[in-house]
């Protein structure tokens, strides 16, 4: 390396200092970002002082139909604007009665670490710098926990539908060879096929239908009692597929579905795979981290064989969004699907250009934010066993949900809970329709949020347990709110039916 030329940045004159975005009163600008800190530190500490959910009044929604501004406006006036008309009016997954769909809680450590990627503003589409190897240790970490190879390659990426996509087409890539990067699917005439349960996740076949292969062209095997893929229907649609001279190429089972929580038989998947000669792959969304968990992590097993493991660090892990990951187990695949060589991004072996290969080299996106820092916190400051043991006190409360509904004559549940989902229903005639009243009616009022899903032809609440701060408290209030809105309901429509 060359010694430096003594050369300084230049002097800047006032009138050019003006002309950047920076504050021109640093103390002011501080004491206002303090402010900021403070606000959504006390947004957090107090969140169960606060309504889950509320409904977003008009005024509020029109406040966010104005034209393009043109005049600077004041940071401390528009984050007033912010305390008054957006942080009450967000989805609510921070508080601790959100138990809908299946989001994350997130975690004050995040939330700070999140805070200093943006102050760093770094982009990790590649070159040689150390956020890349932050992203590197993550990849590390999430190798040793589900026991991959050293040659295995990860990605951080928006959520477990874009992991699942790029599974998909390593696996198309793997099937096809090298020729469908170029052709597309004229590369071949095989008409590939692809096998998931009735319970998987809708992101896989929008993965099947983004890669070119279409949607027709995944089987949906039906689900055994416990909502997991039925693994003999598996076997006889691959060789029905096989008769007819389709070509099955992947194999997607789930490790915690959306509706119920279920967990596909995966070492008999991962074993159908190895026979049948095609790819497997884990979409582990929220599930996959029930690794970290050791009374857990057994109900995995099979996880190890995948080929590659799509999961989400927001959902369990509580990173705040997003932190979706892709786990591949030959790395070098998973680089021949995505690099491609170009001018701009040409590879050096020192300065900044070093440090090939790039995660630009295992993904679509070129430009990408550092996920991987606020992962990385979360992880470090809690430790994997502290992780873990929120993650089976997650599941605990799923059970005590469980055993309350069970002890409640008005209540019924719709589905086994074998993990952090409990889906139910309050008992009465038209009893979907009263059940999707109760869950309006809990969100409204700001008391618990559960979502609804289908199970067997019928409407449930569905409530996911996934936030570190629900506690039993929120259990018991969830309970004693759906008794009360489902009485009012029933009664109402029994006194409707008799007028
Ligand atoms: C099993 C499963 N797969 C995929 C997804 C989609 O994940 P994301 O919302 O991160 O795209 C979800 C979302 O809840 C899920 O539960």
């Amino acid at each position: 390396m060359l010694a430096p030329p003594a050369i300084g940045h230049e002097e800047i004159s006032p009138a050019a200092a003006e002309d950047t975005l920076d504050p021109t009163d640093w103390p002011e600008f501080r004491a206002q970002a303090h402010r900021m800190l403070d606000d959504m530190l006390d947004y957090t500490e107090h969140i169960r002082g606060r309504p889950v959910w509320q409904p977003i009044p008009q005024a509020v929604r029109e406040r966010f139909r104005q034209p393009l501004p043109a005049k600077p406006a004041s940071l401390a006036s528009i984050h007033r604007s912010f305390m008054r008309d957006i942080l009450p009016y967000a989805v609510g997954n921070v508080h601790p009665g959100f138990m809908g769909w299946v989001h994350g809680g997130g975690t004050p450590v995040g939330m700070v670490a999140e805070m200093l990627a943006a102050g760093l503003n770094a982009n990790l589409g590649g070159r040689d710098q150390v956020p890349i190897e932050v992203e590197r240790q993550v990849v590390g970490w999430v190798r040793e926990l589900f026991h991959f190879p050293e040659t295995a390659s990860g990605l951080f990426v928006t959520g477990t539908s874009m992991a699942n996509l790029i599974a998909v087409l390593v696996a198309r890539r793997a099937a096809l060879g090298a020729g469908v990067r170029r052709e597309g699917l004229a590369a071949s005439r095989k008409r590939l096929m692809a096998y998931t349960s009735a319970g998987a996740h809708g992101s896989i076949a929008q993965a099947m239908d983004l890669a070119g292969l279409g949607s027709d062209a995944l089987r949906v095997v039906p689900m055994n009692r416990q909502f997991e893929m039925d693994t003999e229907g598996l076997d006889e649609a691959i060789g029905r597929d096989r008769s007819a001279g389709l070509t099955p190429f992947l194999i997607a089972a789930t490790a915690g579905t959306v509706d119920v929580g279920a967990i596909d038989n995966l070492a008999a998947a991962a074993e159908i795979a190895r026979r049948e000669h095609t790819w497997f792959h884990v979409d582990g969304a929220y599930g996959a981290l029930a690794m970290l968990a050791p009374g857990l992590a057994a109900r995995l097993e099979g996880i190890e064989r995948a080929d590659s493991v799509a999961f989400d660090f927001n959902k369990w892990g509580q990173v705040p969004y997003d932190a979706g990951f892709i786990l591949v187990r030959d790395g070098r695949l998973h680089r021949d699907t995505f690099a491609s060589p170009a001018a701009y991004l040409r590879r050096e072996t020192r300065g900044m250009a070093a440090g090939s290969p790039w995660p630009c080299d295992f993904g679509p996106d070129l430009s990408r934010g550092f996920r991987a820092l606020k992962t990385w916190f979360t992880i470090k400051a809690y430790g994997a066993r502290r992780l873990g043991a929120m993650i089976s006190n997650t599941c605990e409360l799923a059970q005590y949900l469980k055993r309350s509904i069970e002890r409640e004559p008005a209540l019924e549940l719709l589905a086994p809970v074998a993990l952090n989902i409990v889906c139910f229903g309050y008992r009465s005639q038209d009893a979907d329709e009263v059940n999707r009243n109760i869950a309006i009616d809990l969100q409204e009022s700001g008391i618990a949020a559960p979502s609804t899903t289908t199970v067997n032809g019928r409407l449930a609440i569905r409530a996911a347990i996934v936030n570190h701060r629900t506690d039993r408290s929120d259990i018991d209030a969830l309970v004693r709110a759906v008794i009360v809105f489902g009485a009012a309901h029933a009664g109402r429509r029994a006194r409707d039916g008799q007028a």
